[in-house]
């Protein structure tokens, strides 16, 4: 796909990798609509990106802006949907568990409302996260949520072929999604990489680059590319 003139809706495409996606898209000369709850927090963004407001929970909200905005030709989904447990599963709080899921119905919601309006030869791109097949302690959360986007993928790309439907699984990021600073920020991406072959946290570029790949390369569908400087070796 030559993304050029391409009209492209990226959900959490107002921080952290969605963002990276959104303006490598654009400076490709995609139209793009970064899209999240309060996409005020993009700050200033390129020529060829237009924010909206949208929760991808609140299903009638994404109804009105896919009609508002089709037929659109790519679509991405990087909102974390909202939060996330940490911690052994049988100390985890049951209720913390279940609304890890959050960005998997947010993803459910997207591909279900969204194909539809997709151009024939449109592409999905959906970013999960290596704790979907290896989890390091204290990630039974995200890993399982990981695990399901995957799944989900795989099983919906037939469905909705010669569309594509690929997803993209990060390692460790440095986005806004820490909140630390300083000292104590790179102290913690230290650590979390420390074992990885590549000893430390990937930029959002670079799994935007990942993103890049899966929606220009015509060839590829139902699979999943990892981004995660050889976490899964690690
Ligand atoms: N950073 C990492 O190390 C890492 C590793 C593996 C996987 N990932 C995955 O990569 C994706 C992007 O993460 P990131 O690091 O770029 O995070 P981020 O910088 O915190 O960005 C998250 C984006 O999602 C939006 N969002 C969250 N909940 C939403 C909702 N309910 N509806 C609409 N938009 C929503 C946020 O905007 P609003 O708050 O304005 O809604 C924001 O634009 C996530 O799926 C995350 O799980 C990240």
């Amino acid at each position: 796909m030559n993304v050029s003139g391409k009209k492209a809706l990226v959900f959490g495409g107002t921080s952290g990798i969605g963002l990276a996606a959104a303006r490598q898209l654009a400076a490709l000369g995609a139209n793009v609509v970064a899209v999240s709850r309060d996409p005020s927090r993009a700050g200033d963004v390129p020529k060829g990106i237009t924010l909206e407001k949208c929760d991808v929970l609140d299903r009638d909200g994404l109804a009105k802006l896919f009609a508002a905005h089709a037929p659109f030709d790519i679509l991405v989904a990087a909102a974390t949907g909202g939060t996330r447990a940490v911690g052994k599963f049988l100390d985890m709080n049951i209720d913390g568990y279940k609304a890890s899921f959050a960005k998997l119905w947010g993803y459910a919601n997207i591909i279900q409302l969204g194909t539809p309006h997709l151009s024939e030869a449109g592409t999905i791109v959906l970013v999960s996260g290596s704790p979907a097949r290896k989890s390091k302690p204290g990630q039974v959360a995200i890993s399982s949520v990981g695990g399901a986007v995957e799944a989900l993928a795989r099983a919906v790309a037939p469905e909705i072929a010669p569309k594509r439907l690929n997803v993209v699984a990060p390692g460790t990021i440095d986005t806004p999604m820490s909140p630390l600073k300083g000292a104590e920020r790179e102290e913690a991406y230290r650590k979390q990489t420390a074992k990885n072959l590549i000893p430390r946290a990937g930029t959002a570029d670079e799994v935007a680059q990942g993103i890049l790949f899966v929606i220009q390369n015509d060839f590829v569908t139902g699979t999943t590319v990892d981004v995660d400087g050889g976490w899964l070796l690690s």
